[in-house]
This record gives C-alpha cells, sequence and structure tokens, in this order.
C-alpha cells in the first residue's frame, strides 16, 4: 500500500497539506433531533459537514413510495421474519402510506438530499481519532455510519448543481421535508453569551446555553407551558442565577397563586399578601406610578377600572373617563376611590355607572378605598393575589403592574419584574396594551419582565398580544397541550415541532423540563435542569401547596 507519499490512503485523502477522512451515513434513525448538527461538531475539532439536498418533483416521488411500500407489502406476504422485522415491516409499510399522502397534499416534499462528514486534521493518525469520535456520536443518536474505503474522491468530490453525480453507497439518502429540516439549525456560539447565567441543556448533546438578557436590546423573555411543565420553577432559578451575577438585580413577582412566597422569604424580600385578612393597600389611584405624571395615570385608571366593567356602553365610558380626568386636574393630590365616586356623581346621570362602582365604598372592592398602607424597601418584592376572587384579579394586577412599573423606573440597575398567569391580563384590550408597552418600555430603565402563562394563544388575540411576544428576547415553549395554527404560524414552527412540543417531557416524568427554547429564528430544543444544591432549595422554599410554607432555608451559593 502507498502511504501517505502518495497523498491518499483507503480511508483518507491528503490536499493542501491536510489529511481529509470522510465518513457517511448508512441509515437514519427513526426520528432524529432538530439541529443535531449543532451538537455532533464541537468547535475544538476541524469537522466539515456537507449537506445538498435537491427536491424531487411529486410524481417521482409517489413512485418511489409507492415502491417502497410494496417491497414491504411483499415481504409481509412472505411471513415476515419474526414478531420483529415484521412490527417495521408494518411501521415501513404505515409510513409509506402516510407520507404518500402528505406528499399528495403538498404538505411534504420528498429529497434527494447528498451528506457528507469530514475529519480534517494535520495528521493522518488525529483524522482518524477525530472520525472515530464522530462515528461514536452518530451512533449514540442512532445513526449507522459507514467509511467509504477506497471511494474517497467520489466521496470528497464538490457537489454538482443536479445532485446526478456517483457517489459511494451512503452518500445519497431520501429524507421528507421534516427530515432535512432536522439538518438546521446549526447551533452556533450565540448561545454561549459571555456573562450570561446558565439557562438549560440542549436536549441532543448536553451543550449548555447560556443567554445573557441584559446584552440584547429587549431584556425580557416568556415562559409558556401547561401547568406542571416547570415555568415557576424554571423562572426562580433564573432569578437565583440572576442574583448571582448580578446581587443588585431588583425583582418584582405579580404572584397571582402565591407560589413565589417562600421563595422571596428566602431571598430576604417583601411578601405583599393581599388575602381577604389582608391590610396591605396599594392606592390605585396614587400617583407616585407615574412620576406624578397626572394626565399619563388618568388613562392608566381608565385601563384599569375597564378590568372590572368590560361592558360599559359608550355613554357610560365617556362619563368615567370624564371624571377620572376631572379627578386628576383638579382632585386631591393623592386622590382615592371615594373621590373618584364623588367625581362620577358630579357628572351627568350615570346610574348604572354608580351602581358599578358602589363596591369601591361599601362592597367587595372597599378595601382599595385608602391610601398606600406599605413602603416596601427591599430590592426584592412579590405580590400573593390568593383569596381574591376571581373576577377581580384582572383589576388588581393591572394596578400593582403600573404599581410595579413605577417602582422599576425609580429605582437604579437592572431589574426583572416577574408576571406569572399574565393571561388575565391579555385578555383585557386595554391592559394587554399597558402590559406590551412596559415590555417596549422597561429596557429603558435595565428593566426585563419575564410573562409566565398557560398558553401563547392568549396572546394572539389582540394586535398588542403579537407584540409583546413580538418583543420578547427569549420565549420557552415548555410541555404545552396543545399547539394551535396560528401559535405555529406566530413563532415559526415546524410541524415535528408542532408535534414535539406537547410531548416534551414534564419534570415529574423526567426530573427536569424539556422545552424548545425560541431565540429569533434559532430553535433550540432544551433541558432545563438545576443543580443539587439549586433543587433541594427551589423545592423547599416553592410551594406546590402554597398554604404551607416552612422555614425559609438560605439560597445556595454560587457554584465557584
Ligand atoms: N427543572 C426542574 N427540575 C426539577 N424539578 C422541577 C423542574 N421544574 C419543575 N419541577 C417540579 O415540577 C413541579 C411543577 O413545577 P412548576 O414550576 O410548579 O410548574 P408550573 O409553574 O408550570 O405549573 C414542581 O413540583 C417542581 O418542583
Ligand atoms: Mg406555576
Amino acid at each position: 500500500m502507498t502511504r501517505s507519499t502518495a497523498g491518499e490512503g483507503p480511508g483518507w485523502l491528503r490536499t493542501r497539506g491536510r489529511y481529509v477522512a470522510p465518513l457517511l451515513i448508512r441509515e437514519f434513525p427513526r426520528e432524529v433531533p432538530f439541529g443535531f448538527l449543532g451538537g455532533l461538531c464541537p468547535t475544538s475539532e476541524s469537522l466539515e459537514v456537507l449537506v445538498e439536498a435537491h427536491p424531487i418533483g411529486s410524481g417521482r416521488a409517489l413512485e418511489l413510495l409507492h415502491g417502497a411500500r410494496a417491497v414491504a407489502e411483499a415481504e409481509l406476504a412472505h411471513g415476515g421474519d419474526g414478531d420483529g422485522r415484521s412490527a417495521q415491516l408494518h411501521a415501513e409499510r404505515e409510513s409509506a402510506q402516510e407520507l404518500g399522502h402528505q406528499v399528495a397534499r403538498r404538505e411534504q416534499e420528498l429529497w434527494r438530499v447528498g451528506v457528507r462528514f469530514a475529519a480534517v486534521a494535520s495528521s493522518e493518525g488525529q483524522a482518524e481519532r477525530v472520525r472515530t469520535g464522530l462515528e461514536r456520536r452518530l451512533a449514540a443518536l442512532g445513526f449507522r455510519t459507514r467509511v467509504p474505503r477506497y471511494s474517497v474522491r467520489e466521496a470528497l468530490a464538490p457537489p454538482g448543481p443536479t445532485g446526478s453525480e456517483a457517489r459511494p453507497a451512503g452518500y445519497w439518502q431520501t429524507l421528507q421535508t421534516d427530515g432535512l429540516a432536522a439538518f438546521y439549525p446549526f447551533v452556533d456560539e450565540t448561545v454561549l453569551e459571555p456573562g450570561g447565567v446558565l439557562v438549560g441543556l440542549l436536549l441532543q448533546d448536553a451543550a449548555p446555553v447560556f443567554l445573557d438578557r441584559w446584552s440584547h436590546p429587549s431584556h425580557s423573555w416568556g415562559i409558556f407551558g401547561a401547568t406542571g411543565s416547570g415555568k415557576t420553577f424554571a423562572t426562580a432559578l433564573t432569578v437565583l442565577r440572576t442574583r448571582w451575577l448580578r446581587p443588585e438585580t431588583g425583582i418584582v413577582l405579580l404572584d397571582p397563586l402565591g407560589e413565589f412566597g417562600g421563595f422571596v422569604q428566602a431571598l430576604g424580600g417583601t411578601v405583599l399578601a393581599f388575602g381577604a385578612q389582608s391590610e396591605v393597600r396599594l392606592n390605585p389611584l396614587d400617583p407616585i406610578s407615574t412620576g406624578g405624571d397626572r394626565a399619563e395615570k388618568a388613562g392608566r385608571v381608565g385601563a384599569i377600572l375597564r378590568t372590572l366593567f368590560p361592558s360599559l356602553r359608550d355613554e357610560e365610558s365617556a362619563a368615567l373617563d370624564a371624571a377620572v380626568s376631572r379627578l386628576y386636574d383638579r382632585g386631591p393630590e393623592i386622590p382615592v376611590f371615594s373621590d373618584l365616586l364623588a367625581e362620577v356623581s358630579r357628572g351627568p346621570a350615570t346610574e348604572r355607572l354608580e351602581a358599578l362602582l358602589e363596591p369601591f365604598r361599601s362592597g367587595s372592592l372597599r378595601r382599595v378605598n385608602g391610601p398606600t398602607s406599605v413602603n416596601v424597601d427591599t430590592n426584592v418584592v412579590s405580590v400573593d393575589f390568593r383569596g381574591i376572587p376571581e373576577d377581580h384579579l384582572p383589576f388588581h394586577l393591572a394596578y400593582v403592574l403600573d404599581w410595579a412599573y413605577g417602582r422599576l423606573r425609580d429605582r437604579p440597575g437592572p431589574k426583572l419584574l416577574v408576571i406569572d398567569e399574565a393571561h388575565l391580563l391579555v385578555r383585557h384590550g386595554a391592559t394587554a396594551e399597558f402590559l406590551d408597552r412596559i415590555v417596549r418600555h422597561v429596557r429603558h430603565f435595565q428593566g426585563g419582565v419575564v410573562v409566565l402563562s398557560q398558553h401563547p394563544d392568549d396572546f394572539l388575540l389582540h394586535a398588542s398580544g403579537r407584540s409583546l411576544l413580538g418583543n420578547l428576547r427569549a420565549t420557552f415553549l415548555l410541555r404545552l397541550t396543545h399547539v394551535a395554527p396560528d401559535v405555529q404560524v406566530f413563532f415559526g414552527l415546524t410541524d415535528a415541532e408542532v408535534e414535539w412540543i406537547p410531548r416534551a417531557r414534564l419534570p415529574r416524568e423526567a426530573g427536569y423540563s424539556e422545552g424548545l427554547l425560541r431565540l429569533g429564528d434559532l430553535h433550540l430544543p432544551i433541558a432545563l435542569v438545576a443543580s443539587t444544591p439549586e433543587y433541594e432549595f427551589l423545592v423547599r422554599v416553592l410551594a406546590s401547596d402554597p398554604t404551607s410554607n416552612g422555614p425559609h432555608p438560605a439560597p445556595p451559593a454560587p457554584p465557584l
């Protein structure tokens, strides 16, 4: 055998002083994880990947599928070959048939895809080692590979325009659109943002993903997932890790279910409980939330009140707005609800409106009628809304949001505003608009919002909800009960992603939570994983039964 002198061995080629060792795929696994290539090709090793794809016309595609089905049927007619084989033949027949339907309906295409890996190194031995490592990683994902021995040149020849060149076995593959899509996106280094927090591990190869929210124009994230998918846990973990890097980060949590109380206390923060027995009051009419801007405050009060009375008639709406604007024009410096009621009764006759507002004087809302009773001076604060009747919840969330916004604006340093059960706000046009504005504006004072919700669907109802979603730097889609077609379109999800998201594993199944992390066009299936000290701390302080919070352990120290 002529070795390196000839520049070519049975399994490698030497060109321009480098040894190139190709590797082809003999068989694909039944399921190819999205973006698997990124994880196969660590940046520390020199690997080349070539993927060329040529569409196969639908007529020819149907012929191919028909042929595949006929082969499976013929073999089945001869009894298959043992149970396992016959199950596989059934599956092949079924999938050829199903794919045939999809191709006929133009939902999928078939592609002639050339796939070639090549290890590149400065010595033959090193090239072999890199290729062996790659073979091992591919095998772990269920691929079967082959080294094109004695046909290295054909394997490494550059691609032609039509995909009709002769290539060694294993070079050409027939893939449907979804399978081809799995080759993208290539994971790039932008998911290792310097100075960022660890948000999770890629499902395909456990590569860590670090995100630095402060390095992007929008500091805001969204986390969506069914109950039990891990939203609360992921949020607390993010807060913890964010404060390790920047301990001065201020945190405000709107916590309708009261799950974060123990966590906030363990961080030395304040929990404002709004429940039935509580004496705590934030005066919704206090113009401090707009820094004393009374006209701006009047507009917000209008939006806040509409959460209680979504069905005001036009003339009632006009009378209410007029009363609110008189209140801030010439009312007391810090008005309370009795002042607003007095203004309303001074306006044109609006009996129904007065009746609607009566609960602020004598009924279930009288507790908010009065000046603010607390002065929160800790850097971490949560508002617990447990015990508030469901139909009043959007109202309370709305004015607390207004208060929180003022706080974010007035305090220095980085800040996060967490809004759990955010659908309660986005279902109302007026509060959806306010929330959208907050997401767009908080970055001007180093603020980021984290919205948590069970369904992204709710956010697509209003233009402002869509704008809000569009302004999130990172979106986590944990297990969703379903992915509605407009959600698929809005987030640009592939059919395979739509199918996977409702099957993403729950923490109670996997011990961590799975989901799709969306960063612009980059879609990464990810596992949200806590270290043992983080996990032990969080399960003790986060209430799955929010009424039972034990003593508060200290948060774990940052890893060195
Ligand atoms: N990443 C995770 N690792 C380990 N356990 C988790 C993780 N995420 C959630 N859990 C556990 O799963 C359960 C549900 O999580 P939770 O955050 O309350 O879900 P959600 O807020 O979406 O309803 C909790 O008991 C929590 O401790
Ligand atoms: Mg929760």
